[in-house]
């Protein structure tokens, strides 16, 4: 059942909540480790490191980095992320967020993508290196190493090493994913060497080796962030973007940092929500969506009413977007968008009686984050954990990989508003917040989240670009409901974005009871006529220890808890159609 066992925090409370130090008294450990990620790799990665004395913290660097080389079509080293960490010390509990989101060349602004005629060319902003943001995943490795980790590096990155030199099977997943992304792959030559057989997407099982990657990763490996940022790889990265025609400066190498950031925070239904903030919209949306669902007349999940307040919601939410981009460069409400006054406010207008029309609450700003992208959760015996979300955006990202590092840029600069021009005026300023800027890091859905309460601790996150964040908002109800793991991440999906003003849905999410009333109350419903997403979830509970975890049988993927040496439990259901997400 979902009853609510918390009132909606004050906002003075709130506002505690926000500023105080993330740090709880708690002491228990799981002493069991499980791992959820997008491929069986990846995860018998984390567990090797695990059981080498690695922490939660180095199982990221080897989950994330394998998954840069399994999942090339997701993430990788030419990328970057989103981490949300849970470090359980001795005095208690503390969250850090790193973002390790692709900045913008310094050479960029915001007319970037106009030709000399002042048009918008989209073809450059998603393919080539013109598309590429400065990676941060490199640079997020080793920070994860050096300030969480208790191992070295070089010790970690080892299974990625590993899985470069010794090569992956080509899956579905990959081929359904390649086809997507073919006709720019071809167009260059490495990322077609490396990734394309006679110029097509290769055959199921079909072993793709990347001996250069192996060798990016030990220069990692070896000199830290300046064996990617700096000397021979940083060379070979500038000499192709430049002679690609992009604008990427030693400068803009030495620069990159990752941030570590405040996560968002509040309290919802009787548990602490810990999420992504700007440049991520996802913390600001859950706020929103699970705060101002707690303030509307309960309704019995999946039915019309239910489902009808979370769309009204996630309407009115994916709205305020037009006010959201990297709070470094642009003045951003959080606060007030963050509290539950607003999510109240934002619940008050709903009419329970019909579905309010998009255009009458105005209208929005372009919608560009990308459909590619990966998720891992895991957690080690002493309770730290990771969720992280990590993108290249698009399938293969740029298509553009550099020569003699293996590194496939991403594209990640088609999430900035690129086009300024807008459709009109106020579209223009809506948009504004996320135009393209030197050094700037353009809005994200990813949305890496954990909910904690003394009974319990949930990870959990999905790719799936703008639907990222209505899929955790269904997963941490899933979490919220008490249900199993495995109904978090396999359960039917829907989603709403404001415009184009119809619900999105999975084949079957709605019964045609359900379907027929929420039409009657003026929705339009369109099936997208496959799954969506890829959630990998881990789920502690604090009573009795036990720990679950889930990997999406949308996917490929795989969760794997090691309860002591030699025992071990696999969570997956059966796989459903591989889809693009
Ligand atoms: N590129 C996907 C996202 O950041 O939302």
């Amino acid at each position: 059942m979902f009853r609510p066992q918390l009132q909606a925090p004050s906002l003075l409370l709130l506002c505690a909540l926000l500023f105080a130090p993330l740090a709880q008294a708690q002491t228990q450990t799981p002493d069991q480790q499980a791992v959820a990620s997008a491929h069986p790799a990846a995860t018998a990665a984390g567990h090797r490191i695990l059981d080498q004395g690695g922490n939660a913290f180095d199982a990221a660097v080897s989950v994330a980095a394998t998954l840069a080389v399994v999942e090339p079509y997701s993430s990788g080293l030419g990328g970057g992320g989103f981490f949300l960490l849970r470090q359980q010390r001795e005095a208690g509990v503390e969250y850090h967020f790193l973002d390790a989101r692709e900045t913008a060349p310094l050479a960029a602004d915001r007319d970037f993508y106009q030709d000399a005629e002042g048009q918008f060319q989209r073809d450059p902003a998603l393919n080539g290196p013109h598309a590429a943001g400065i990676p941060g995943l490199p640079a997020a490795l080793v920070l994860l190493a050096e300030e969480y980790g208790n191992l070295s590096l070089k010790q970690s990155l080892q299974p990625a090493i590993d899985a470069a030199e010794q090569g992956f099977g080509v899956t579905e997943r990959y081929r359904m994913l390649g086809g997507f992304r073919l006709e720019a792959m071809r167009r260059n030559a490495e990322t077609t060497r490396l990734f394309l057989r006679d110029g097509e997407i290769p055959a199921v099982g079909t072993l793709i080796h990347q001996a250069e990657l192996a060798e990016t990763l030990r220069a990692l490996a070896e000199r830290g962030q300046a064996g990617f940022y700096q000397g021979p790889v940083a060379k070979r990265l500038l000499d192709a973007v430049q002679a690609g025609g992009g604008v990427w400066q030693q400068v803009d190498l030495d620069n990159y940092r990752v941030v570590e950031r405040q996560p968002v925070s509040f309290n919802s239904f009787g548990m602490r929500v810990i999420s992504s903030p700007l440049p991520s919209a996802g913390g600001i949306a859950l706020a929103n969506l699970l705060q101002g669902l707690e303030v509307l007349p309960r309704a019995t999940p999946g039915s019309a009413a239910w489902t009808h307040q979370l769309v009204e919601l996630m309407r009115r939410s994916y709205r305020d977007r037009m006010l959201l981009g990297d709070s470094d460069f642009v003045e951003v409400p959080t606060a007030k968008l963050l509290s539950a006054e607003h999510a109240r406010a934002m619940a008050s207008s709903i009419d329970p009686r019909k579905a309010t029309p998009s255009t009458e609450l105005g209208e929005p700003a372009p919608f560009n984050e990308g459909t590619d992208t990966t998720h891992f959760s895991l957690i080690d015996s002493q309770g730290n954990a990771v969720a992280a979300t990590l993108s290249i955006n698009l399938p293969f990202g740029a298509a553009f990989t550099v020569p003699g590092t293996g590194v496939l840029l991403n594209n990640e600069m088609d999430d900035f508003a690129t086009d300024p021009t807008g459709e009109n005026a106020y579209q223009l300023a809506g948009s504004e917040p996320n135009s393209v800027g030197p050094g700037k890091r353009p809005l994200s859905s990813m949305t890496p989240t954990m909910l904690e309460n003394e009974e319990q601790l949930a990870v959990l996150g999905t790719p799936g670009g703008s639907r990222i964040i209505t899929m955790v908002l269904l997963g941490a109800l899933e979490a919220i409901e008490g249900e199993k793991v495995e109904s978090w991440v396999s359960r039917p999906r829907f989603h709403h974005q404001y415009l184009p003003d119809h619900i999105q849905i999975e084949d079957g999410a709605f019964n045609p009871e359900v379907q027929g009333e929420l039409e009657a109350l003026g929705h339009t419903i369109k099936p997208v006529g496959r799954d969506y997403g890829d959630m990998h979830a881990v789920h502690w509970n604090k009573q009795t220890g036990e720990l679950r975890a889930a990997s999406d049988p949308r996917g490929v993927g795989q969760a794997l808890i090691k309860r002591n040496a030699g025992q071990q439990t696999q969570r997956r259901s059966e796989p459903r159609a591989v889809t693009a997400d």
